[in-house]
């Protein structure tokens, strides 16, 4: 890499080359072992004499900051004790540039930094059962691809065949209606969020999310400026009733309530949508996870059932293949295309080619509908031990919700509180077992169980220490009354 030195305004270059470089190494942007370049060309990428630079290493020889070797050049020396020095300028600018205020109250994610060997925790598929082989076989198809050989920014809304091969798949397995033209290829679920957001929403607009609801989007909302407010939910979703009438965007996740795993009625849809309409609201449509169904019938998404355009459909590739690919879609009505696409050219042109490339193909020669239909079985299994072991052996503290979708379940603990949650979670953690609780503001809250990431013949242990920690939990409360 191109070392970089700055001469401008310098009257003693020899001595600056010299102090840079030794900054360069004390600072570890110049590795032990890595070899400074040869004084011909930095002499010509400074326009400056050879025998300036020649000068500067010297000293740096001399100083044993660097080594030669005759004939191979000049090299940082290994012995250096290259611990970067406590900076007073760095610590004292800290607080240089003030950041808007919001800001303060949004955290860094912390809940997936910690795996754990019982790992129940939720929105994570099985890794283990990626299809690694097809993936490197579409990804090298990508890399031989028309798109990459002609090098230029692609279309805004996303490579055109993945897009036919979403509004495709989507037709057949979601009833969701739209054409490509409809579907704009997103970073996840989360960029889908932040475009719709930036194209409705002026400050001080309000929000309506679920409570409890996932809150990476609320937070999302809540950075862009707007209003966020909590709306109940009950065993058939989001209570509509409950809405504010000044709710200029409601998010919602029908088809397996995040984090109850409810789903939302047909009454309560048709409700929501004629609320929307009667509000002039926009309904956030998020189907994360409902590719996953283990029983029942599924309903129809609000999306489908929407006669006045209000509806955006938003899906996600981070659960049926692997969140870090960062792969997502929305299917946005005809009169926040054009506007919905400029948010997503200004925000980041458009997601990266080969990925995109490489699932269109996926999707086409039919191995991501292979891939739903083995997984699926698998989470299948894990979804009927759990339910049966919650029912069976936590029925004294936990009520488990019914749900017969996506990769967790939830449960209320109606006896205990958010506090006891915690404390339970945190001492699992000890004994190996990542749980997510939840909590709804007050009382009632409860636990989330993930059954994506987890082994199948992991569940049982990971159940029986998990009930160890709610029955250490009880007999201690037990003392204490
Ligand atoms: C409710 C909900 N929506 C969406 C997602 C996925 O988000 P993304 O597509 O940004 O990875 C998750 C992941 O856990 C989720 O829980």
């Amino acid at each position: 890499m191109a070392l970089h030195v700055s001469l401008v305004g310098r009257t003693d270059l020899s001595g600056e080359i010299y102090r840079q470089i030794r900054q360069a190494i004390l600072d570890r942007r110049l590795r032990p072992g890595e070899r400074l370049p040869p004084t011909r060309e930095l002499a010509t990428a400074l326009s400056v004499s050879r025998s300036t630079v020649t000068v500067a290493y010297e000293s740096l020889l001399a100083e044993g900051f660097a080594t030669s070797h005759t004939g191979s050049g000049t090299f940082v020396s290994h012995h250096l004790e290259t611990k970067r020095p406590a900076s007073k300028t760095r610590r004292s600018t800290v607080r240089a540039i003030q950041v808007r205020g919001v800001w303060e109250t949004i955290p860094l994610p912390t809940g997936f930094n910690r795996a754990a060997r019982f790992d129940f925790r939720t929105g994570l598929p099985d890794a283990s059962l990626f299809p690694h082989r097809a993936w490197r076989r579409v990804v090298a198809g990508a890399l031989r691809s028309r798109e990459m050989a002609a090098g230029v920014y692609e279309n805004t809304a996303g490579n055109w065949d993945l897009r036919a091969a979403i509004a495709r798949h989507i037709g057949i397995s979601r009833s969701v209606s739209g054409s490509p033209d409809d579907v704009i290829v997103t970073n996840g679920t989360q960029q889908a969020l932040d475009i719709i957001a930036r194209v409705l929403l002026e400050p001080g607009d309000v929000v309506a999310v679920e409570q409890p609801g996932y809150l990476p989007p609320k937070q999302l909302f809540k950075a862009l400026g707007a209003r966020v407010i909590g709306v109940p939910v009950d065993s058939e979703g989001l209570v509509v009733e409950a809405l504010p009438a000044e709710a200029r965007l409601v998010y919602v996740t029908p088809s397996h309530q995040y984090p109850l795993g409810v789903a939302m009625s047909l009454s309560r849809r048709r409700a929501l949508l004629a609320w929307a309409e009667r509000h002039n609201a926009v309904v956030v449509e998020d189907d994360y996870d409902s590719e996953f169904r283990f029983g029942g019938r599924p309903l129809e998404p609000l999306q489908t059932i929407d006669t006045t355009g209000r509806v955006v459909y938003v899906g996600t590739f981070s659960k049926t293949l692997l969140p870090t690919l960062r792969l997502g879609f929305m299917v946005v009505p005809r009169s926040l295309r054009e506007t919905a696409n400029k948010a997503k050219h200004v925000t980041d042109w458009h997601t990266a080619t080969i990925a995109q490339s490489a699932l269109a193909q996926f999707i086409d020669e039919g191995a991501f509908a292979r891939h739903i239909r083995r997984v699926s079985r698998t989470y299948g299994e894990r979804h009927e031990m759990l339910t049966a072991a919650i029912k069976r052996n936590f029925c004294d503290c936990l009520d488990l919700i019914p749900s017969s979708t996506g990769l967790h379940i939830a449960a209320y603990a109606r006896r205990a509180s958010i506090d006891h949650i915690d404390a339970i979670a945190s001492r699992a953690f000890d004994l190996g077992v990542a749980i997510h609780p939840f909590r709804v503001g007050e009382e009632p809250q409860g636990i989330m169980l993930g059954y994506g990431a987890i082994e199948t013949a992991r569940i049982a242990e990971g159940l029986r220490r998990l009930r160890r920690c709610f029955d250490e939990h009880m007999s201690r409360r037990l003392k204490v009354a």
